[in-house]
């Protein structure tokens, strides 16, 4: 793409502006590598606290910090120029209350250059996300399965059925009343995600939710097949990369052990080759 083609990455009122319009694409990325590989795809990139769960093994997200996210976020910001980066807060970096919660969203995006914060929670959280709206943090909301909470939620269960609907409608009329500008609906009913919808004025991002909501975000890791310690119902798998992997990783233990690796192509030979008379010299990577 051409310099003047290129896109501007979007900042939170744009992507505000984008309800009901064409949906938002998102997935989350920890790595530069595979921020670079969505840039051009994807509206907005989270760097998402799942990272404690797909890259270091964590049993839940409960166990990530600040500078964890820290670290990603720095890294998957080397990574994107047309998409906006929004990064998650980890859990208890925002639950005391607004102003532990500013001190910390402040620092990730001072120290990453996240455009926006995410965090969990509804009705309980509307003071606080009003309190970092208006000194200047746009702040993405989580409800309907909130994982930093699945010690009191009783685990990883779809939320919002039955009677719980008017308490996952109540949160987020809470959080777009408080000024998130938009929210992210994970694990609740279609039906449910279709009133939330139609009923606030943000843009609603489902995962687990439904295609009438205004975006999708899904795990890359669960996308591309890397993450395979279980698979929600609601990933589809675009790719199976994990099983490619460990079939590139055996064939080459494989090469190794038979010492058909390296072969002759992948060696330096002990003379230098000798330089073309006319050719200019040249750098090369090859000798
Ligand atoms: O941490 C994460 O990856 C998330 C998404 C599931 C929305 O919060």
């Amino acid at each position: 793409m051409s310099a003047t083609a290129r896109k501007m990455a979007p900042n939170a009122e744009d992507i505000r502006a984008r309800k009901g319009g064409t949906p938002l694409v998102s997935l989350t990325a920890y790595t530069t590598p595979m921020a670079q590989f969505m840039d051009g795809h994807c509206d907005f990139v989270l760097v998402g606290d799942s990272v404690g769960m797909v890259l270091h093994g964590l049993p839940s997200t409960l166990g990530v910090s600040m500078e964890m996210m820290i670290l990603h976020g720095q890294a998957v910001a080397r990574g994107l120029s047309q998409a906006m980066m929004v990064i998650d807060m980890p859990f208890a970096s925002y639950e005391e209350g607004p102003a532990q919660a500013f001190r910390n969203a402040a620092r990730l995006m001072a120290e990453t250059g996240a455009g926006a914060v995410k965090l969990e929670g509804g009705v309980e959280m509307a003071e606080t996300i009003r309190f970092l709206v208006k000194r200047g943090i746009p702040v993405m909301a989580h409800i309907g399965l909130t994982p930093q909470s699945i010690n009191t939620l009783g685990g990883y269960k779809v939320q919002g059925r039955d009677a719980q609907a008017d308490a996952v409608l109540a949160d987020a009329h809470a959080v777009a009343d408080a000024g998130a500008f938009s929210v992210v609906l994970e694990k609740v009913p279609q039906g449910l995600a279709d009133r939330i919808t139609a009923e606030v004025a943000i843009p609603t991002i489902g995962i687990g939710a439904s295609a009438g909501c205004d975006g999708q975000i899904l795990v890359v890791d669960d996308m591309l097949g890397f993450f395979t310690a279980f698979k929600p119902k609601f990933v589809k798998r675009y790719a199976d990369l994990g099983p490619l992997a460990e079939a590139a990783i055996s064939e080459y233990a494989t090469e190794v052990r038979a010492r058909s690796f390296p072969a002759p192509e992948h060696v330096f030979a002990d003379q230098a080759p000798v330089a073309a008379k006319t050719a200019a010299p040249k750098a090369s990577q090859k000798d």
